[in-house]
């Protein structure tokens, strides 16, 4: 048994994502987007703790509206914990306990973190001891975006953006993040952008099932140059966003005029995420957006991925 194990409990920190570059291609045959994306773990956390326990069950904290996270088999942590158990054939269960700080459903990711993090969690607790890859080939199996939560840093995603490769990135880039009380369906957003897509003449499969990444992204990101990566921010998916929900222009806006170098819908949305030249520049946007009444965080990436915390 592991030392982990033998202490009864296993905490683990996952990290939220921004999409600083997100192309979005076809829909397959099974619904999903062909995707070139670059993703950036960033320093908001999700924290996993599990216990043993016969069943398995789940508590969540830190969320405003306790009923927009389901505790039941629709939550991603419970699903990740369950598909190990099956994988690896282990005959007990876990409590889970999530303490939020991703906003739920906000395209950073935050339900893919705690996929993640119940993942290595329940690994290290059970000793199940799965390698690195076995872990990532569950990861994928339970949402496109929780192999990169396992990993972290800055990385490369192809395919429908679980194929992942590292980017090498030099330095911290700071970013202010606007968060909404309201979420967005990443679902919904992805069907916007099919349907604006028909309405301006292409079909919806038309868009090129393989993408790549445009190389003065990865340049300034090798280079660790905010000023040069804030010309290279792009979504596919913003248009789509700010369709449904159209303040996020005026959010961008404000931001860039505080001081941001530019803003991001950040993912499917509806967070924004605004790319700051230092430290101290983020401080003041964060001043600026607060006094104009809007809840701006101050994070910083890249960060590393799901750990387990001494
Ligand atoms: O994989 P995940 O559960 O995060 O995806 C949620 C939804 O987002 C999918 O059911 C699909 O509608 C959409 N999606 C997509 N193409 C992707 C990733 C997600 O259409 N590459």
């Amino acid at each position: 048994m592991s030392l982990a194990s033998s202490t009864g409990s296993v905490h683990v920190r996952a990290p939220g994502k921004i999409n600083v570059y997100l192309g979005v291609g076809g829909r397959d045959d099974d619904g999903y987007h062909a995707l070139a994306t670059v993703f950036q773990a960033v320093s908001l956390y999700e924290d996993v703790i599990a216990r043993h326990d016969d069943g398995f069950s789940l508590t969540v904290s830190g969320v405003e509206d306790v009923a927009s996270v389901p505790l039941d088999d629709r939550n991603l942590a419970m699903r990740a914990a369950k598909l190990l158990a099956a994988a690896t054939e282990y005959p007990g269960g876990v409590a889970l306990e999530i303490r939020k700080s991703v906003p739920v459903a906000g395209g950073m990711g935050g339900g893919s973190a705690d996929a993640a993090a119940a993942l290595v969690a329940c690994d290290a607790l059970w000793g199940t001891g799965l390698s690195p890859a076995r872990l990532h080939d569950l990861a994928a199996r339970l949402g496109a975006d929780v192999p990169f939560a396992l990993h972290g840093g800055t990385a490369v995603g192809t395919g429908r953006g679980d194929h992942l490769n590292p980017a090498l990135a030099r330095g911290r880039f700071d970013w202010i993040l606007v968060t909404s009380d309201q979420g967005l369906s990443t679902p919904v957003v992805y069907q916007r952008l099919d349907l604006l897509r028909e309405e301006h003449g292409a079909l919806a499969d038309d868009p090129p099932m393989s993408l790549d990444v445009p190389i003065p992204v990865l340049q300034a990101l090798r280079a660790g140059d905010p000023v040069q990566l804030a010309e290279g921010l792009e979504n596919d998916l913003q248009t789509a966003a700010v369709y449904e929900r159209p303040d996020l222009e005026d959010v961008i806006r404000q931001g860039v005029a505080a001081g941001a170098l530019q803003g991001i819908v950040s993912g499917s949305g509806p967070t924004v995420a605004l790319l700051c030249p230092d430290p101290e520049t983020a401080q003041d946007v964060q001043t600026s957006l607060r006094e104009a009444g809007l809840d701006p965080l101050h994070v910083h990436g890249p960060v590393a991925g799901a750990r387990i915390l001494a």
